[in-house]
């Protein structure tokens, strides 16, 4: 189950060269459960045929035919009131001045009237056109109506010239989708911070330590509590993996970057989540310069790292929005014992404990094998999951402590 799984989606297509894409978002946005309805302007079908929709969607796509057709009169009125948002990817400039001044000349036009929900547009269209004062006072007047916008983005267009203009890609307008769709959520106006992946140590300017965190269930986390409708802050090293779409990503390296950047975002933040796989230790004394083997086997003395959920235990008392700290166990024996030990010693409300010992379980694989405690006593074995199904659960938990 995912934010998408059920929702109802209207998707206009324009005519763009864009729109090729807007199939591969169509087929994205089916095999993550929507229901995709879609809708081609004459334009769109210069490009793409209502067939491609259909064939994805395994749902009928519609055009200016079937605005005149049979059902004409409640068609429009049917679809805008069915669905929970309207998402026009490409929108070009012409649809905009088609949305901005009300003209219901043809079947998206007349349904984008009839919605009840919100509208998305992902424009595409030449950078020129973009940056008119003509189209940009046609984006003024959607802005101001609350009308949301996924991009353009600045890049390389269809006809060879650079500029702002060009349509998101599939996979960051699902992101913008998701966000419109969690407005409303249980965790809406609340600000929750996620930490993820390993953080590193430096030995000399190019050696590090770290650990085989790769920051799956942290970005998992972040994207559920977005999902959830939060205000999200996510604290990470660089991992390579897509930030989650509106999300704020703050980047750091080593325990002490991370630790500061917790401290700052939980004297706003209503909960935290310890996904990280902090460093217990880094180097004493950071050689300034490369270590060379000319010099013999250096002597690495280790001592130990800030614990930062140690830390904002310490400081729980001065942390007056911070209701809910969950932090994560990773471990290969003993698991409940250990995991209930650091729930007590780091006074959190929630652990995640996880048995790094299986082979589908832990760093670099998409399963987790883990059991909830929480801070009364109760505890919760949950079945091997994803970490995206993993990252719901835990949230939907947080969500309920902070209810
Ligand atoms: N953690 C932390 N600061 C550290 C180490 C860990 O805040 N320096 C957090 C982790 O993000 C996690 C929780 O503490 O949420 C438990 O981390 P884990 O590595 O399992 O435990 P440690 O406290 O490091 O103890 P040990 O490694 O000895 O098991």
């Amino acid at each position: 189950m995912s934010i998408l799984t059920g929702a109802r989606i209207l998707l206009g297509v324009t005519g763009s060269i864009a729109a090729y894409k807007a199939a591969d978002l169509a087929s994205r946005l089916t095999q993550q459960g929507a229901m995709v309805d879609v809708i081609l302007t004459q334009g769109a079908e210069k490009f793409i045929t209502p067939l491609t929709f259909q064939s994805v969607s395994g749902r009928k796509a519609y055009t200016d035919a079937d605005l005149w057709g049979g059902q004409a009169h409640v068609l429009h009125v049917g679809l805008g009131h069915s669905a929970e948002l309207l998402v026009i990817a490409p929108c070009t400039a012409n649809t905009l001045f088609r949305l901005a001044h009300g003209q219901a000349d043809n079947l998206l036009g007349v349904t984008a009237l009839a919605m009840n929900g919100a509208t998305l547009v992902a424009p595409a269209m030449d950078a020129g056109m973009y940056e008119h004062p003509a189209t940009q006072e046609n984006v003024r007047i959607l802005h101001e109506r609350g009308v949301l916008f996924a991009g353009p983005a600045e890049g390389r267009m269809a006809s060879g010239l650079s500029g702002r203009g060009r349509m998101l890609e599939p996979l960051e307008i699902i992101g913008h989708i998701r966000l419109a769709l969690a407005r409303k959520g249980r965790l809406s106006g609340k600000r929750v911070v996620v930490t993820a992946g390993g953080t590193q140590e430096p030995i000399d300017p190019v050696r590090y330590i770290t650990n085989r965190s790769s920051g799956k269930q942290g970005y998992a986390l972040a994207q559920a509590a977005l999902d959830a409708g939060a205000q999200v802050r996510l604290v990470t090293h660089p991992t390579g993996l897509p930030a989650p779409v509106g999300a704020e990503v703050v980047e750091v390296r080593t325990t002490a970057e991370m630790l500061a950047a917790v401290l700052e975002a939980c004297q706003e933040a209503d909960a935290l989540i310890m996904a990280a796989a902090v460093a217990d230790f880094r180097v004493a004394q950071v050689s300034e310069h490369k270590l060379k083997k000319r010099d013999g086997l250096p002597r690495v003395e280790l001592v130990a790292a800030d614990d930062i959920l140690a830390n904002v235990a310490q400081m729980r008392e001065k942390l007056a929005r911070l209701r809910v700290v969950a932090g994560f166990a990773a471990e290969s024996r003993d698991l409940l014992q250990n995991a209930g030990d650091k729930l007590k010693s780091k006074r959190l409300d929630l652990i995640a404990a996880n048995d790094i010992s299986a082979v589908d379980a832990g760093f670099a694989v998409d399963t987790n094998r883990i059991t909830l405690l929480f801070a009364d006593g109760r505890q919760e074995p949950l079945p091997l999951m994803g970490k995206d199904d993993a990252a719901e659960t835990i949230v939907s938990r947080v969500t309920a402590l902070l209810e």
